[in-house]
């Protein structure tokens, strides 16, 4: 298992260029089932659930391969229609695989995703939305089997907008004979980049930006070379931990109207933004006024960022509410940060971050994704040494990490130990 080793008290100071998002390609790599040929999909992220998705899009027949950031993929010759648990249990996206495979082979057998240290991640609208369109779905022995020789056009509404189920089900109607309207669509960033992909690889939807989505299904589809959007969660961590910092950071490769709830909170809670097309600089030479967050759906403030936020209000002049409405436990980074001397009240829903505490040096767990980033973003200001346990959490998400921190003047050093 690998740990970070952080020296905090560093201001971070340069440039750094954001990866392509995590969330984007997990979802667009899937989407080549629904084509032969050879996908090219650029600015792909180097990271641990893109290889997850690799290995199991390979255990299926389907040939990928990474050079830099461009990922090529071709599913001409699939050998199996399955996910099998071993994938999935280490990521939930690979559900994503289960409408493709329906749609243009009529059959999957997909393992149920297990749940995750933040909370229960149901799957009904996933199965519901299949069902809507006319697959015979049972679940056996722990897998989803999902049967049907054409899927038919229907209406579908998600009683939660869900960004997997909008993904998954948008892949299967795109192939569905007749017209389909799905409704109460996820507006992030991530489906809707799953809508563009589709429409070039010849898919007829309309209503792209809003939550209704009109389409008429194809009998057939081709492959295509796509753009991956930049990773708007990673852009929000290094915009939060370099204003921690008291820092000066350059951010390239970002999409800033994807960031428009979190610019709107750091400016509120003081930091200075210039805000370019493809960049941003966050200036903060002071410690930031204590600002309210309440993670939402998109263009709310979102989930994947509501740790990191906790642990920048940590360096705040006062007392701030964190609520999450879309995963009201996800709050497993407290006790972590507790054990650093943060000064943090939980609730049902919520925590209250007090500021102002010292922060002092100590070993921490990482417990999810987004949880160690706010351990490694508060390790940052703590004084002394941080020892930051089971980082593959973080490898997952955020492609090396340490050498990006590094770069901009982090005292971080990763190092592989023996012990768990
Ligand atoms: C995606 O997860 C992201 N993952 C998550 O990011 C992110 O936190 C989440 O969306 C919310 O924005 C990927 O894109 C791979 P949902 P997903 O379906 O699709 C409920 C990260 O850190 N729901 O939008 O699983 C669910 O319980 C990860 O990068 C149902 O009730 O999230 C939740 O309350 C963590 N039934 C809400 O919808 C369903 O069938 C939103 O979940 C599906 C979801």
């Amino acid at each position: 298992m690998d740990k970070f080793i952080v020296e905090g008290g560093v201001r971070l100071k340069g440039t750094v260029a954001i990866s392509g998002a995590k969330n984007a390609s997990l979802a667009l790599m899937p989407a080549c089932l629904l084509a032969p040929g050879t996908f090219t999909l650029n600015n792909t992220p180097n990271n641990r659930d893109l290889w997850t998705m690799s290995r199991l899009l390979g255990s299926m027949g389907v040939q990928t391969d990474l050079q830099g950031d461009v990922l090529t993929l071709d599913a001409s010759h699939l050998t199996s229609h399955e996910a099998p648990y071993d994938y999935v249990k280490q990521m939930r996206a690979s559900i994503y695989v289960l409408g493709p495979l329906i749609a243009r082979y009529g059959e999957a057998r997909v393992s149920l995703p297990g749940g995750c240290n933040f909370g229960p991640r149901p799957v009904d609208l996933h199965l519901k939305g299949l069902e809507k369109l006319g697959a015979q779905i049972e679940v056996e022995g722990g897998y989803i089997i999902a049967k049907c020789p054409r899927l038919q056009g229907a209406h579908f509404h998600f009683d939660v907008s869900s960004v997997g189920a909008s993904v998954n089900i948008l892949m299967a109607a795109v192939l569905a004979k007749g017209h389909t309207t799905l409704t109460n669509v996820a507006l992030e960033p991530e489906v809707m980049s799953v809508v563009h992909m589709l429409s070039l690889m010849g898919a007829r939807i309309e209503g792209t930006g809003t939550t209704t989505l009109e389409i008429d299904g194809v009998d057939e589809l081709h492959a295509v070379e796509f753009a991956t959007i930049p990773d708007r969660i990673e852009a929000a961590t290094f915009l939060i931990g370099a204003a921690m910092t008291k820092g000066d950071v350059t951010l390239t490769n970002v999409e800033p109207e994807h960031l428009t709830a979190v610019i709107q909170k750091m400016e509120k809670a003081g930091c200075e933004l210039e805000v370019g097309t493809s960049t941003i600089r966050v200036v903060m030479d002071d410690n930031p006024e204590p600002v309210d967050i309440t993670a939402r759906t998109y263009p709310g403030y979102p989930t994947d960022s509501q740790a990191q936020w906790a642990a920048f209000m940590l360096t705040s002049k006062g007392a701030s509410t964190i609520k999450d409405t879309i995963y009201p436990t996800r709050f497993g980074y407290v006790p972590e940060l507790q054990r650093l001397g943060a000064d943090i009240e939980t609730g049902d829903g919520y925590c209250i971050v007090k500021g102002g505490a010292h922060l002092s040096g100590a070993t921490v767990m990482s417990s999810d994704l987004r949880a160690s980033a706010s351990l490694v973003m508060a390790a940052l200001v703590a004084e002394g040494r941080t020892e930051i346990l089971r980082v593959y959490h973080l490898d997952r998400g955020y492609e090396a990490l340490e050498k990006k921190l590094g770069s901009l003047g982090a005292v971080i050093e990763r190092e592989t130990t023996e012990d768990f």
